[in-house]
């Protein structure tokens, strides 16, 4: 296939730009991936582990639900644990039937690449110094070098899948995007191990240590988290010292459960609320971490970018086929409004359940005061299991 040529080219090969590939391919509109990174390197990468509802149903819709349907793990409910108890949130009891599925990033990104590669369409990985060009044009086009030769792409319009350091982003004009950032004085300090879970759900705790959690990736693989300092090193972290640190902030139900074993994966994560507005300009559209970062607190990150995709999917296959812009026209806003409930979302549970300052502290307490008030009222815990299944498709 001609790689000069293309209807949509889309920069990053992460869920955002592999999934937008993927509906894009499947209504017959032609695209060229432009990945930065090797396949290898973009598929390890180990981040989210949390697929809200309306993510499952899509990837099932379009043929991708296969592996997840086998080895994802549907969850119908979480643990908070707080001043020494724990309490169930009953996710499907309070959504009328609605779950959320534990299945890593990494298979997601598998199964993206894998569909890719079957449809045949092209993508081109370690493509160096991608530019942007003539987006605010009627002809707008990416440069990029290819195994040291330099090359060029034409297209209609350009998809800045690239996540929170790409180059879609810094190529909008400064005076035509404003930002909004709330930085958190504190990191994620991430471990995950091939040992069996501590409990059967994920285990979010508040405690005046730090907040910890307890995820899976499988029934044989462990993730937990500890907050942390954001200047904290890794090297003051052995394995052992983030077991006992863990089996103190989850409790002693969840220490008694805990198996320990050596890291495969350890690393520090700054927290950060990022927003930017409009989330295009001309013909270049920003969709996933280019556009927003959410703290993990929540799982918001990765069903975001996808719910960007599929109305960003949806504006350009209306255009090609119905030769209707209107959505095309509409994307930032109906983006938007989803993006910023999820911001909300993300930011209310960072600030409920991590360490803000000393114990015997007002926050402290207002945060102990909104921890009962959740596992004792109906309506509040419905409203935070409506968010962490994921707000409907519809609701903008
Ligand atoms: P990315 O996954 O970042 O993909 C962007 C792709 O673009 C990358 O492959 C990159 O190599 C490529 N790229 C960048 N610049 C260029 C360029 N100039 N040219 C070509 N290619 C380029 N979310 C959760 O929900 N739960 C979590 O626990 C969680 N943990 C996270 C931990 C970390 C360390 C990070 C960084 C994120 C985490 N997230 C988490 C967020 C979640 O992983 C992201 O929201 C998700 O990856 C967004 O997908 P994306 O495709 O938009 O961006
Ligand atoms: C994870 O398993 O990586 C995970 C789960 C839930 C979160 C964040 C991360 O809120």
């Amino acid at each position: 296939m001609a790689r000069d040529r293309t209807q949509i080219a889309i920069i990053g090969a992460g869920p955002s730009g592999l999934l937008l590939a993927h509906l894009l391919d499947r209504a017959g509109v032609e695209t060229l991936v432009l990945e930065r990174h090797s396949r290898s390197y973009v598929e390890a990468r180990i981040r989210a582990g949390v697929l809200e509802q309306g993510t499952v149903d899509l990837l099932a819709e379009i043929g991708l639900g296969e592996r997840m349907g086998r080895e994802g793990l549907p969850h119908k409910g979480f643990d908070l644990a707080f001043d020494g108890g724990r309490h169930r949130i009953d996710l499907f009891g309070l959504t009328g039937g609605k779950q959320v599925m534990v299945y890593g990033q990494t298979e997601l990104t598998k199964d993206l690449g894998d569909a890719r590669q079957r449809s045949g369409a092209p993508i081109v990985y370690e493509a160096a110094d991608v530019s942007i060009h003539g987006a605010d044009g009627q002809a707008p086009f990416l440069r990029y070098v290819e195994t040291g030769k330099s090359q060029e792409v034409r297209c209609d319009f350009i998809a800045a899948c690239d996540g929170a350091h790409g180059v879609g982003r810094r190529s909008m004009p400064a005076g035509e995007v404003r930002t909004f950032e709330r930085v958190y004085p504190f990191g994620w300090l991430g471990i995950l191990a091939e040992v069996p879970p501590c409990s059967h759900e994920l285990i979010y705790a508040r405690h005046r240590r730090g907040f910890a959690l307890a995820s899976m990736r499988s029934m044989s693989r462990s993730r937990y988290y500890l907050q942390c300092a954001i200047d904290e090193k890794l090297e003051d972290w052995p394995d052992e010292r983030i077991w006992e640190e863990l089996k103190i902030r989850l409790g002693p139900a969840a220490a008694a459960h805990m198996k320990v074993g050596p890291s495969i994966e350890k690393s520090i994560a700054p927290l950060r609320s990022f927003v930017a507005e409009p989330m295009g300009w001309g013909r270049l559209f920003l969709a996933g971490d280019a556009a927003h970062i959410v703290p993990p607190t929540g799982a918001k990150g990765l069903n975001l970018a996808v719910s960007d995709v599929r109305i960003l999917s949806r504006a350009f296959i209306a255009y090609f086929k119905k030769g209707d812009r209107a959505l095309i026209d509409r994307y930032s806003k109906d983006c938007l409004a989803r993006v910023w409930k999820a911001v909300r979302f993300s930011w209310w549970m960072t600030q409920l359940m991590h360490r803000l300052g000393e114990e015997e502290s007002f926050e402290a307490r207002v945060q102990q005061a909104e921890l009962s008030y959740l596992v004792g009222s109906h309506a509040a815990a419905q409203a935070l299991a409506e968010n962490y299944v994921g707000l409907p498709f519809t609701e903008t």
